[in-house]
């Protein structure tokens, strides 16, 4: 296990150039850059074969991987294709619970409370209202019961449920008009005054700087990725080209002829 069993006996390589290391040309991107789109949404999963086999055989999505998850003892990491730089990655581990707790771990539906953070529903993209009527007939020839579609306005969708208390949506729709679809009745409930939606709608720009920017200091105002502490503050204080270095694991588990 990268993160622990190797904790106190890591040896750091000699500083190397970071444009080499992380191939980097150097490039600076628009200003405007920011994510465009979900390459993959990893999902906790009790058994690898089913997940897989609902996802091939009743919404269509090729495996592309499986494979053990890197750094993860025993643990398998399982990929379906929904386009091809969009993924849905399962994890299967040991010591994954399995059973929902609804209202908890599971919304169980598009609507119903779930824990702050977790997933409440997963919608998948189709190109028109006609992908989204052949997948209704796809979905309810495997036997599986489907509500809808029906009309959001901005995205038309279509309801059912996937193994493990998955709650799925399959919908079409694009270029939502934040002037049409920003209730200001929700936008006073949620505390934000024009200005604060003037900077929502129009984020500020980031120009790339040309040097990196360091590691911020640990701060537990802040979101932090949740270890044990030694174990946070030993990869946090990592170089970036240390974990580049020691912790990638590029090398695929078929070589090719
Ligand atoms: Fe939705």
């Amino acid at each position: 296990m990268w993160w622990t069993g190797e904790m106190s006996v890591t040896e750091h390589p000699p500083a190397q150039p970071a444009l080499r290391l992380y191939r980097d040309t150097g490039a600076k991107p628009s200003m405007g850059l920011h994510p465009n789109g979900v390459n993959h949404l990893a999902l906790s999963t009790t058994d690898m074969k089913t997940q897989l086999t609902f996802f091939a055989e009743v919404l269509g999505c090729p495996t592309r991987a499986l494979y053990w998850m890197h750094g993860v003892p025993n643990t398998y990491h399982g990929f379906v294709e929904l386009a091809d730089d969009s993924y849905i990655a399962f994890v299967q581990a040991p010591g994954n619970p399995t059973e929902p707790i609804w209202g908890v771990t599971h919304s169980g539906n598009a609507g119903d409370p779930v824990t702050a953070g977790t997933m409440q529903h997963l919608a998948l993209n189709v190109d028109s209202i006609d992908d989204v009527l052949t997948m209704r007939d796809r979905i309810r020839s495997h036997g599986i019961q489907v509500l809808g579609p029906l009309d959001h306005g901005m995205i038309q969708s279509i309801y059912f449920a996937g193994p493990e208390g998955l709650s799925l949506e399959v919908c079409t729709g694009r270029d939502i008009d934040e002037r049409q679809w920003i209730d200001p009745d929700v936008q006073r409930l949620c505390g934000i005054s024009t200005d604060e939606l003037q900077a929502l709608t129009t984020p500020a720009g980031f120009e790339r700087p040309d040097e990196p920017v360091a590691q911020p200091a640990y701060d537990e105002s802040l979101p932090q990725m949740h270890y044990p502490a030694p174990v946070r503050t030993h990869l946090m204080g990592m170089p970036d080209a240390d974990v580049w270095k020691n912790l990638s694991e590029s090398t695929p588990p078929v070589a090719l002829d």
